[in-house]
């Protein structure tokens, strides 16, 4: 019997099906299924005793034999995006950048030619004409010989282009817009990606580049094409921010070559994305003094300590299931924490939506904003302000007590930096630290919090 010279494959996860189904069964994505030719080659050609078909060179080494897999970095220049890389760009690795169209993925990595004039960049571009990029390079100031342009969505010219000129750095923008002639699928596709991908992976491993491959995301937040891409690259940064504000944040998904959870911050200017040294000046400048429901709270981004804003509105529902609306902070810990409120603190919740709302684009993930989020909910429901020059840290658990956090101590003195005189933390573990400030307020439980604030 022929075998079958195609296979359906998920759009959203790549994962394979012999045959078409309306939902994808590994991901459950709905109409996700799409048909797609295999590749022509049988890579695993086994003969009968296991041994393959056409014998490598390759031969399994000591770990002596081995070169050093010490990275050498080529540091950008640019403090925020070193700082979420891990220290620079690793030689031979490659970088995926994802982010939603018109987020400034081009921006930066267009700036990387003014960042590194005494490097060779080789700028693929598959979705503008060179002349287009040429405009946004002068306007970022980019104006080094060794920036060079290539409009081309063939792989085989970007493979052939790289071996021609070595550049230290490879910037291919984007991998949905690239194509292997040698696979029939759109490019876009799940084939397209994953191949196109695997070659620039394969090229820069073996040519030393360091290659940034841009991404596009999807709606609902998903870099475009397999989820797969993400494990194949060394490096994930996601390039996040509100449209109609002009700070972005890159925040490190995945590093194999550095520490995860790291943020860059950045402001888009006329000239470009320019570093924020100072974010959490930045992300507290709109802040709305001596409302209520306005709370400060400090969050951990990586080795940072950042202070953010949250905002709380809690208003009578008018249906019989109130509604529970949040941007930035985890709808599940959001229901939670008002169960707390509800049972260890006497604010009759079920009765009134609760709207929640981190401002700048910031996404609290970690628990220790907890202590901020019931200050800003009661503030709400009992319509006080809260002190402007408060700043809120520690998590709440189950039975309404507060609990201790980690890196107290270097959130306490971000807040006391920017003027935070006013500090409520955890008593519990905290002594030590709260000892040699002035300005902290050790609580230990819940109803203690709200008595001592309201
Ligand atoms: P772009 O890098 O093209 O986004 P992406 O590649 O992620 O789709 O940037 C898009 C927006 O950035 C565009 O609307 C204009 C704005 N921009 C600036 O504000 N300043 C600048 O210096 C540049 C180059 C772009
Ligand atoms: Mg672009």
């Amino acid at each position: 019997m022929a075998r079958k010279s195609t296979q359906f494959v998920c759009q959203a996860c790549g994962a394979p099906s012999p045959k078409w189904r309306g939902q994808c069964p590994a991901c459950g994505e709905w109409n996700a299924l799409v048909e797609e030719h295999l590749p022509t080659a049988t890579k695993h050609n086994l003969g009968r005793t296991g041994q393959p078909a056409g014998r490598s060179t390759a031969r399994a080494l000591r770990l002596s034999e081995v070169e050093s897999g010490r990275e050498s970095r080529l540091a950008t220049g640019n403090p925020e995006l070193d700082r979420v890389l891990g220290g620079g760009i690793v030689r031979g690795s490659v970088v995926l950048v994802a982010g939603t169209p018109g987020i400034g993925k081009s921006t930066l990595m267009t700036e990387l030619g003014a960042l590194m004039q005494d490097r060779k960049i080789l700028y693929v571009t598959g979705e503008e004409s060179a002349g287009q990029v040429k405009m946004r390079a002068e306007r970022l100031g980019v104006s080094s010989e060794s920036f060079l342009l290539l409009a081309e969505t063939d792989v085989e010219t970007i493979i052939s282009s790289v071996h021609d000129e070595a550049p230290d750095v490879l910037v291919v923008d984007s991998i949905q817009t690239i194509f292997r002639t040698d696979i029939q699928s759109a490019p876009g596709s799940v084939a397209q990606v994953r191949e196109s991908a695997a070659a620039l992976i394969q090229l820069a491993k073996a040519t030393g580049t360091s290659a940034f491959v841009v991404g596009h995301v999807t709606k609902q937040g998903s870099i475009a094409g397999p989820r797969v891409l993400e494990h194949m690259v060394d490096t994930v940064l996601h390039l996040e921010g509100d449209r109609h504000h002009t700070f972005r944040i890159l925040r490190s998904i995945k590093n194999r070559f550095g520490s995860t959870n790291e943020i860059g911050v950045f402001e888009m200017k006329s000239n470009g994305l320019t570093p924020v040294d100072n974010p959490s000046a930045l992300f507290l400048s709109e802040r709305a003094r001596n409302t209520s429901g306005s709370v400060v709270i400090c969050t951990m981004e990586g080795t940072r300590p950042v202070l953010a804003e949250i905002q709380a509105l809690v208003t009578p529902t008018s249906y019989s299931t109130p509604q529970r609306t949040t941007t930035g902070f985890d709808a599940r810990r959001l229901q939670m924490l008002l169960a707390v409120l509800e049972k260890r603190g006497g604010l009759p919740l079920s009765e009134y939506d609760v709207f929640v709302n981190v401002t700048g684009g910031l996404k609290l993930n970690e628990p220790a904003a907890d202590l901020g989020l019931v200050a800003a909910i009661a503030s709400s429901h009992h319509d006080r302000a809260i002190s402007p020059s408060s700043a809120f840290m520690g998590e709440i658990g189950l039975g309404g007590e507060v609990r201790s956090i980690a890196q107290l101590e270097a959130r306490m003195k971000e807040a006391e930096k920017l003027g935070f005189d006013e500090l409520w933390v955890p008593s519990a573990g905290a002594q030590s630290s709260t000892g040699a400030h002035a300005s902290a307020n050790a609580v230990s439980r819940l109803d203690e919090l709200l008595q001592r604030l309201f």
